[in-house]
């Protein structure tokens, strides 16, 4: 594979292609053991041999997707009922063992962050972290501004009584059916769902919208996906 080092390094962990920029600058870096100061050259992962202060740098390529999640699929790498979001990319993206990163309901839509890097992953899905995740919620009865109070207070689920982090909700229209806007920091099993559940309400349709600073583009249909731009990615690492 063609890369540019820079871009080479960073996927692998070396930090941002500036920090990479300047290491090379210092000395840092060697192509095929000479010195290589320019950052911005392409080698060839197969055929060079690159080394990040003293170190061969063995390069896994990590993989970003978007994906517009269907309904009817499941968040899982491997189902035995179920198609699932890996079965919906190409093989060449499955040649990278990509995973989804957390869960959306069989039944819900939008934005589902695909990956086969680990520690991104794990990092966005930290509860420490308390990364924003924003829901376009259909529910079946009226919200009022008491739902607005009491998630902003955090909901008492039913089942385990566990009582969620505040979480902002933004009535779109309040009707029957209402539409609304839903941004929590936590990912509890069904959390939305739940949440209007505990208020006497139901979700009819789910849809993420965004997942921190990665908003869902709108341009892909359900079922598409595509590969997430280096701003994207340089944005989603910045957050964890
Ligand atoms: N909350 C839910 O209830 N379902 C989802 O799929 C995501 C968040």
């Amino acid at each position: 594979m063609k890369i540019r080092i820079d871009k080479m390094l960073s996927n692998s962990g070396f930090g941002s292609r500036k920090q990479i920029k300047t290491d090379a600058r210092k000395g840092f870096i060697e192509v095929n053991g000479a010195i290589e100061k320019d950052s911005s050259r392409i080698i060839d992962t197969n055929a060079d041999t690159v080394k990040y202060n003293g170190e061969i740098v063995k390069y896994t390529p990590f993989i970003y997707l978007m994906m517009n999640k269907p309904s009817g699929v499941v968040s899982a790498t491997e189902d035995n009922y179920d198609k699932t979001v890996i079965d919906l990319l190409q093989d060449e993206e499955k040649f990278y063992k990509p995973f989804p990163v957390g869960r959306l309901d069989k039944d819900s839509e939008g934005l589902l962050l695909i990956t086969n890097d680990g520690k991104l992953a794990h990092d966005l899905l930290s509860p420490r972290k308390h990364v924003d995740k924003t829901y376009y919620v259909e529910v079946a009865e009226e919200v009022t501004d008491a739902d607005i109070k009491a998630f902003e207070d955090g909901v008492v689920l039913k089942e385990d009584n566990y009582k969620t982090l505040s979480a902002k909700l933004e009535i779109i229209e309040s009707g029957y059916p209402s539409t609304c806007l839903v941004t929590i920091k936590e990912g509890k099993f069904h959390q939305v769902k739940r949440m209007f559940e505990a208020l006497n309400n139901e979700v009819t349709y789910l849809k993420r919208i965004s997942m921190g600073p990665l908003k869902l583009d709108e341009s892909l249909k359900t079922g598409q996906y595509r590969h997430l731009t280096e701003d994207e990615v340089e944005l989603l690492k910045k957050t964890t």
